[in-house]
């Protein structure tokens, strides 16, 4: 099967070789081709060139993009759209002035999501979050990182894994997976929470590891949930298992999650509203990547990461949505552009970079995902006739997505 682009107004993103991650000034450099062709074959990019030299031939399907732009699809490496039901209710209640962290004390927030996906089956876990799936897919997003951690227990962080292998198959999109065990002590660990880190080391871990359910492994490293000596013990028996770290730190204070993600060579360390100078300072010596999810400062009004500043200071910034129902009950990753340059002063190019190279590489999909490179899976957004790329974070909210192509096919 061959499908051809032709008469594309601005093809953005486009790499000869795959490059890894971008940071400093080179996060502002995306380079583009203008009035192009692009040739799809099967679920890969083919080749793509200028109009001028057009391929000639017969193709299976041919797409006209006449004013058009095409980009990669975004990658979203920060999601739990693996959940059951909403929380719909706890919206209210910030409204009415209850905060997020007063509303968890009162066995709200996470662990209200938690008894709901406990008492939820797992064919209707999946077809929730399949119905969630579908919509990121529809606003570009072709590659996404789901975590557990609304489970809870072993069996029910089982059951999310499973679920969000399940959607990996049977949908045209790639999907990583990250097991969050420690994302809130359960209510029966109440006063144990030693007791709950022994479960998760000692149960939940290899099980997880045994069914091969996970790539990665995430803490929500912060006051009222998991210290970072906690956090240095889940990571340290992660290692046996070969997790990666993607962690969750700094929501809402510093507390050295940042250090002691870069201590354990996290791929990502995520969240970041609040960053001390140190903080900056470890990551700029470092390997990890910065997490900015600016639908949850958003949501909730608490600060935007410094988003300027970390570029500024060298750390190779990533955007993504943290879709979720308590603090960021979104996946669309254009209104998260569109919030990081007006929020976090980023150009659109680098917003555009952060969200798809780095956001691959945040999901150690580089090498397939994030640029129009040859060989690599043909995820491709097309938009509406919009003048130039930078009118998608500047016509914030409204829809510029004409069609996208997902892994080759056209949804
Ligand atoms: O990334 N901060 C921790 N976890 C999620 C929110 C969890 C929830 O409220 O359900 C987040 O914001
Ligand atoms: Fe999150």
């Amino acid at each position: 099967m061959n499908v051809l682009l032709t008469n594309i107004r601005e093809l953005v993103q486009i790499r000869e070789f795959p490059v890894k991650k971008l940071s400093g000034p080179d996060m502002n450099d995306l380079p583009t081709l203008k009035n192009a062709w692009l040739l799809i074959q099967d679920d890969r990019i083919l080749n793509f060139g200028g109009m001028e030299a057009a391929p000639e031939g017969t193709f299976d399907q041919v797409i006209d993009c006449s004013g058009k732009t095409v980009l990669p699809s975004w990658c979203d490496s920060h999601t739990h759209i693996v959940y059951a039901g909403n929380r719909e209710q706890e919206f209210v209640d910030r409204i009415n002035g209850l905060t997020y962290q007063e509303i968890a004390q009162k066995g709200g927030g996470i662990l209200n999501s938690a008894k709901k996906l406990q008492q939820t089956s797992e064919e209707e876990l999946f077809e929730q979050s399949a119905k969630r799936l579908v919509e990121v897919m529809a606003m570009g997003t072709g590659a996404i990182e789901i975590k557990s951690g609304y489970g809870l227990t072993t069996e029910a962080e089982l059951k999310m894994l499973r679920v969000a292998k399940r959607l990996d198959r049977e949908y045209p999109v790639t999907v990583k997976t990250t097991f969050l065990g420690a994302h809130a002590v359960p209510k029966e660990f109440k006063n144990n929470k030693e007791g709950y880190v022994d479960l998760i080391i000692e149960e939940m871990l290899p099980a997880v590891a045994e069914e091969k359910l996970a790539d990665f492994v995430d803490v929500f490293c912060e006051d009222g949930y998991f210290s970072t000596e906690d956090t240095d013990r889940i990571l340290s028996a992660a290692t046996r298992y070969n997790l990666v770290p993607k962690i969750h730190v700094n929501q809402f204070n510093t507390i050295g999650g940042v250090a002691m993600g870069v201590k354990h060579k996290a791929l990502t360390v995520d969240h970041l509203e609040v960053l001390s100078d140190d903080d900056i300072r470890e990551l700029q010596h470092s390997g990890t990547m910065a997490v900015a999810l600016p639908g949850c400062s958003f949501f909730l009004g608490i600060p935007y990461t410094p988003g300027r500043t970390l570029i500024d200071a060298g750390v190779p910034l990533v955007l993504a949505t943290d879709f979720n129902p308590g603090s960021s009950p979104s996946g669309n990753m254009n209104f998260v552009l569109a919030a990081a340059c007006i929020k976090m002063k980023l150009s659109p190019e680098e917003a555009i970079n952060a969200a798809t190279i780095n956001a691959a590489h945040a999901m150690g999909l580089e090498d397939t995902h994030g640029s129009i490179t040859k060989g690599k899976k043909a995820n491709l957004i097309i938009t509406t006739e919009i003048p130039s790329y930078g009118f998608l974070p500047y016509y914030f909210g409204n829809d510029c997505i004409d069609s996208v192509i997902c892994e080759g096919k056209l949804l």
